[in-house]
């Protein structure tokens, strides 16, 4: 077992966890296997648990069997490993790509996004689509987009009525789906209606409003493990497909498409080594993976914030008065919006688990699993160490404050060749709406008691949608 974690000064909020060796073994490592211990539940109430309370359960086991365990779950008839050491998680985002492939092409979100997006191809595939796609997501690119947040923004505080309580994962998903899909289509403000853009807007917009419901979850238990949707999810993906094919339609059809910039007209230029192009169903793979994993997440990260927020003073305060003093530059002099939003991320990871399947046999400080073991980091766990965050269950953007965060510590967009290609773009966000519904609202708590976290799909979302009252507004 890992050594006692060293001695923290007194004021360190950001401490260190003790080495633990992990990497690759030789593929021919005759070492004997030692297999971290396993949840001891039967196989189909640790799938049930880990589905539908994926949060109490890692904490529950990380208590119980350590830092790393094994659990019998979802992906795979061998249990997946799980675990929340910095130096392990480092040894699988260092990792050759075929030595640990991501595991998301064998996630829950497969059926939604299909094989072929740059989220769920492997290997060669997954390589050119994402040197493809880094440029118009680069830390620059996404810098022309902050006007365009701040327009969205406005317009959306404007609508929120005061005194009544409002749910604000929805309200901020209402800005960050016009951001991506201007991105995306190379539309500014909203898309026209009628357009078959604007078709996939208000049906992503209705999708996710029902999948909070309680029988959605339902319908993600029955869809586990599956290839290709059915049911429910497959009726309203037929529906948003049609409108998809529509717009890629038009756009081949556009001749002004060879100049645009936008992202599809990017995407229908694209060849592979042979000169081939995408073929509509690639298309349609790649566009529904980037307004899906472009919106949701940065809304949840921005609902979880000023849940937090609402919930302790003091941060709350400070912020306001960031935002309240300087001019309309989205200036942040101190970095507290910037410490504001890595401790949000921190303490309330919307995606709190990413994995890797090892392809050869591979140590995990004081256990050594087999090739072929899929393993999942836990980012929540990894990101509530004693050890590296003192008092981790505390909301403090003070540990930040002057810090950057570490590679290995702080990973809320993952890490290596698959960290979130978009995590500019949401960084970029998360600052200007961050800012604008500081300087512009003094939001209120419905419940004093902080709000529950919810397991949905992959994500890890404010269980009430994060209600407030507005309490009072300030005019744009
Ligand atoms: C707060 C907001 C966001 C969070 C927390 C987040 C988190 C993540 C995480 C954890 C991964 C997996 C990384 C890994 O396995 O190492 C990921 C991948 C990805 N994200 Fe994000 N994301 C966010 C916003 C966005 C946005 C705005 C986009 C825009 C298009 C985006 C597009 C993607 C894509 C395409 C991938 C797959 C990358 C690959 O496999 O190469 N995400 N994201």
């Amino acid at each position: 077992m890992l050594a006692s974690p060293p001695p923290l000064a007194d004021d360190a909020l950001i401490g260190e966890a003790a080495p633990s060796p992990a990497g690759p073994l030789a593929a021919d490592d005759r070492g004997a296997y030692a297999l971290p211990p396993v949840v001891p539940l039967p196989r189909t109430l640790q799938t049930l648990r880990f589905s539908v309370r994926q949060i109490e359960f890692v904490f529950r086991w990380r208590r119980q069997l350590g830092e790393t365990f094994r659990f019998r779950g979802v992906i795979d008839d061998e249990a997946t490993v799980v675990t929340s050491h910095p130096d392990h998680v480092k040894s699988l985002f260092t990792a050759r790509p075929e030595d640990a492939p991501s595991l998301t092409g064998e996630s829950p979100l497969r059926p939604i996004v299909g094989p072929n997006s740059v989220l769920t191809a492997l290997g060669p595939r997954h390589m050119r689509q994402r040197k493809l796609l880094l440029p118009p997501f680069h830390g620059e690119a996404v810098q022309r987009y902050a006007e365009m947040i701040a327009a969205v923004t406005d317009r959306e505080i404007d609508s929120w009525p005061v005194g009544e309580p409002i749910r604000l994962a929805p309200a901020m998903q209402a800005i960050t789906l016009d951001v991506i899909m201007a991105g995306i289509f190379g539309i500014e403000g909203l898309p026209e209606k009628g357009t078959p853009a604007r078709s996939i807007r208000d049906t992503i917009r209705w999708a996710v409003g029902l999948s909070v419901r309680p029988e959605a979850q339902l319908f993600e238990l029955l869809d586990l493990g599956r290839e290709e949707p059915s049911g429910p999810l497959k009726r309203l993906l037929d529906k948003l497909d049609r409108h998809i094919y529509a717009v890629i339609a038009e756009r081949r059809a556009d001749p002004s498409a060879a100049e645009r910039t936008d992202i599809l007209s990017l995407l229908l230029r694209a060849t592979d080594e042979e000169g081939v192009p995408l073929t509509d169903r690639e298309l349609r793979d790649e566009l529904l993976t980037l307004v899906l994993a472009g919106h949701e997440t940065t809304a949840n990260s921005l609902a979880w914030a000023f849940e937090r927020l609402v919930r302790t003073p003091a941060a709350y305060d400070r912020l306001r008065d960031v935002a309240r003093c300087g001019g309309a530059d989205y200036a942040d002099e101190d970095g507290w919006i910037e410490a504001t939003i890595h401790e949000t991320m921190r303490s309330r990871p919307v995606i709190p688990m990413i994995g890797r399947r090892v392809t050869r046999p591979w140590q995990l400080g004081d256990y050594r699993v087999p090739a072929g073991t899929a393993i999942a980091m836990s980012i929540l766990l990894v990101h509530h160490r004693e050890d590296v965050y003192p008092d981790p269950y505390a909301f403090r953007p003070e540990r930040f404050l002057g810090v950057k965060p570490g590679t290995y510590t702080w990973i809320p967009f993952g890490g290596g060749i698959r960290r979130c290609l978009g995590a500019s773009l949401a960084m970029a966000e998360q600052r200007v709406v961050m800012r604008a519904v500081a300087r512009r609202t003094d939001l209120a708590a419905v419940d004093p008691a902080p709000e529950r976290a919810r397991h949905r799909n992959v994500t890890m979302i404010p269980a009430h949608g994060a209600r407030v009252v507005v309490q009072s507004k300030r005019a744009g």
